[in-house]
This record gives structure tokens, sequence and C-alpha cells, in this order.
């Protein structure tokens, strides 16, 4: 193992988506993401693409070594995974030892000095395979090799599961690749990441686009409240003086219901009811939009989250991009006034669900029930400012931005 290995480390429109792999526990990031520590992971090669590989090593192996009793070197400690793997497909005599590579700086003509710890095995005269995890500018591998063959090794051959070749800059040959990879960083199948992910079955890659970029400087704002709160009022406002992406899921849905998408047709039968749109879309298009806008400064959540679930997935996906909600600002109304605002705007704004009283009514018992409880979950947050939603709207404006700056 290199000891000084580097950490390389639906349509979406902007209104006018990991098992996370932490020390004893997972959680779910996303599909098949995971997160060891502050850094998120994606897939990369499967455990049966490694097989594969393994077995291709062991076969060329086998051609070469039958009947010559090498002894096989493993490189702890990320060799275990590739060692034991390839060691079950070698049915030839043979041995095997493991050793642990020492690195201490040694006076200004020697340099770096490595040392072999553990080598309880006669090399002299020996036919050895050094069993690597992974090959990049190659030092280690090349001060293995020199300390080997020093030790009267008769022939010294490198086996190793990765190999970048992009970035090896030695002489020594390698002779087995199982898999050759871009200078990325991996983990699992015995490779980790901080002490992490070694006993993941199959191999991640640092996931580039989430974690080049510190998103802590981001304003993420929920921009809470019952329908005609002017939540889309005061967003465009918000959007302009802050510069951030306004993401209104009705304004989404509403485009597609206009593009006449087959999305479009499923929320039109709940948007037409005043009824909320299934979670796993609105958490789906969110999510498409989180991975669109990663330059953004921030984003103004107009209309979502709206249910427990969502909340509880808006922070995952958050989350997979190093970032977090900021702050929920809760525009309060009284129902009157709601419903006053509603059918005003009814007459002119073309929204279906505008026209009809008893829609009207069916959305704010809607957000009364299934919406207003995430007030607590912000609140549990310390999230949540009531912000009061009546008086002009440069007032309410400036209650917005009061708060926002405190
Ligand atoms: P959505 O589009 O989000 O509608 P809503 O929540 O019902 O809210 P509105 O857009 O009607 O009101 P608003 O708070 O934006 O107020 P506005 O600024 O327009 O959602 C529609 C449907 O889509 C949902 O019912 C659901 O089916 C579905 N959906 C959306 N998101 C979903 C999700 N996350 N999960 C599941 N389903 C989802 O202002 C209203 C009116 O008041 C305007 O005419 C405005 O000019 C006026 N006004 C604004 N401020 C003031 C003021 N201070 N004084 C007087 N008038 C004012
Ligand atoms: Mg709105």
């Amino acid at each position: 193992m290199e000891l000084t290995r580097e950490l390389t480390l639906f349509s979406c429109f902007e209104s006018s988506n990991m098992d996370t792999f932490a020390p004893f526990k997972f959680k779910t990031v996303s599909l098949s993401r995971i997160k060891i520590h502050d850094k998120i992971f994606e897939p990369f090669i499967s455990a049966e693409e490694i097989d594969k590989a393994v077995t291709v090593v062991a076969e060329n192996i086998t051609k070469k070594y039958r009947g010559k009793k090498p002894v096989f070197i493993g490189v702890l400690n990320g060799c275990f995974y590739f060692a034991a793997d390839l060691m079950k497909k070698i049915n030839f005599s043979c041995e095997i030892s493991f050793v642990k590579v020492a690195s201490y700086v040694g006076t200004q003509t020697t340099g770096n000095v490595r040392q072999l710890l553990g080598l309880d095995q006669k090399v002299s005269g020996r036919d050895v395979i050094i069993i690597e995890d992974i090959v990049d500018t190659g030092n280690t591998i090349e001060a293995v090799t020199e300390i080997i063959t020093n030790m009267g090794a008769s022939s010294v051959a490198v086996a190793t599961l990765l190999m970048k070749p992009d970035v090896y800059d030695k002489k020594v040959k390698i002779d087995y690749v199982a898999i050759d990879i871009d200078p990325e960083f991996v983990v699992g199948y015995g490779l980790d990441y901080d002490g992490y992910g070694r006993n993941l079955n199959q191999l991640y890659v640092l996931s580039q686009a989430e974690n080049l970029k510190s998103n802590e400087d981001m304003l993420n704002i929920v921009l809470f409240g019952p329908p005609g709160a002017g939540k889309g009022t005061q967003a465009i406002k918000l959007k302009e003086k802050y510069e951030l992406v306004h993401l209104s899921t009705g304004d989404i849905l509403r485009n597609e219901i206009n593009n006449e998408t087959e999305l479009g047709t499923l929320a039109k039968s709940f948007m037409n009811k005043g009824e909320l749109v299934p979670d796993e879309v609105v958490i789906d298009m969110i999510g498409n939009c989180l991975n669109e806008y990663r330059d953004a400064k921030g984003f103004i959540f107009d209309g979502f989250p709206r249910t427990t679930e969502q909340a509880q997935a808006l922070d995952n996906l958050l989350e997979e991009h190093s970032t977090e909600i900021d702050t929920m600002l809760s525009l309060e109304v009284d129902d009157e006034e709601l419903v006053d605002r509603i059918i005003k705007r009814g007459q002119e704004s073309g929204r279906e669900d505008d026209k009809n009283e008893s829609v009207i009514f069916n959305r704010i018992i809607t957000y009364n029930k299934k919406t207003a409880p995430l007030k607590s979950y912000y609140d549990e947050q310390g999230k949540y400012h009531a912000i009061a939603g009546v008086g002009s709207v440069d007032d309410v404006f400036e209650r917005l931005t009061s708060s926002i700056k405190s």
C-alpha cells in the first residue's frame, strides 16, 4: 500500500439526488452512494468484476509458477482482501507471508528509509511474488522490490489489484495487474479512507463533483407557509437580493403539466384536488435540481418540503452536497386572508387549484395536517422562525431579511 498516498481526493427548471458508511453504521444518502467520514464515494467496481479480474491474475500466475513453489508476500494492510481471494484461486504448492512497510526519515544522504516488518519467511533463493492492493506512483513497490531482491530472492514479481498507469513513474515491472484505474481515490476491498472502508466488498471511488467544492458558505432557506402565504412573492425578492436559486415544486409541477409530460399528468390528478403529489416524485425532482445547480450560492425551497419524509430527504440530499438548511422562514397568515388572496389571484392566474373554493380549503386542510408539523421538525434543529406574513409585500420582505441577518 502506498504510504504517501494522496487523497485526490426529471428535468428541472429554476422557478421564475448513499448509503452513508460511517463507523459501525450505514445511513442512506441516496441509492448506493456511501459516506466515509466527510467524503461521499460512488460505486466503482463491483464484487463480480473484481472476482473476474482476480481470476485472470490467478490463471496467469498459475501458468508461470506451477511446480516452482513460489513465496507470495502480501503487503499489509490493504492487500488482505486481494491476497485472500487470489490465494483461493491458486491451487499449486506455494507459501504465503505478510509484511508491513515501515518508513522513517533517514540521514540527508539516505533520505526516507523503508523497512519490511514481520517477514518471517526466508526469501533467499526463492521465487517471490509480492501482492499489493494498489500501485500509484510506485514508491512503496519500488522499495519493497529492492529490499526483497537484496535479500537474495532468485526472482521477484509483483501482482497488484489496482494500478494507476498515468501516475506510475518507476522502472520496476508490475507483472500482474488485475485492474488499471485512472488516478482517482478509491476505497473498499481492503483499501481505506482514514482507516475506514476496508471491509467493503467492492470498490468505491471518491465522488469528485460532490467533494471538490466546499459549500459551507451557501445560504439555503426553506420558505414555508400555507397556500397563499406569499412564498412565491417573497422568493422572487429573496432570490434577487441573495443571488439564490429559487426552487418551487409547485412551479416545476405546473411546468410539467403545461408540457403535458407523464409526470405532469400524474401531478395534475393530485394538484387539482388540493392533495399532495407523492413524496418520491417531488424528492426526485429536488434531487435533480440540486445536481443541476451545483455552483449555486444557495437555494430557496418554496413549497418543499411539505412532509416529514420530504424534510428528511432534503437533509440527506443537502448532506451529499456538503451543505444544509440554514433557516426555515415560516410565513404566518390567517386562513381568512389566505382564502381571500387565493380567490383574488384565481380570477387572473389561470391556476386550476385557485378556481374552486373546496379545492382551496382542501389545500389549507392538507397544509395543516401534513405540512404544518414540519415547524417542530425545524424547531428541534433550532432553525424555525415564524414571520408575520400580513402587511405590505415590502414589510414582509424586511422581516424576512432581518431574520436572515440575525
Ligand atoms: P404551490 O404552487 O406550492 O402552491 P401553494 O403552497 O398552495 O402556495 P401558493 O403558490 O398558492 O401561494 P404562495 O405561498 O406561493 O403565495 P403567493 O406568493 O403566490 O403548490 C401547488 C400544489 O402543487 C400543491 O397543492 C400540491 O398539490 C403540489 N405540490 C407542490 N409542492 C409539493 C410538494 N413539496 N409535495 C407534494 N405536493 C406538492 O401569494 C398568493 C397571493 O397573495 C398572490 O396573488 C400574491 O400577489 C398575494 N400576496 C402575496 N403577498 C401578499 C401580501 N403581503 N399582502 C397581500 N397579498 C399578498
Ligand atoms: Mg407559490
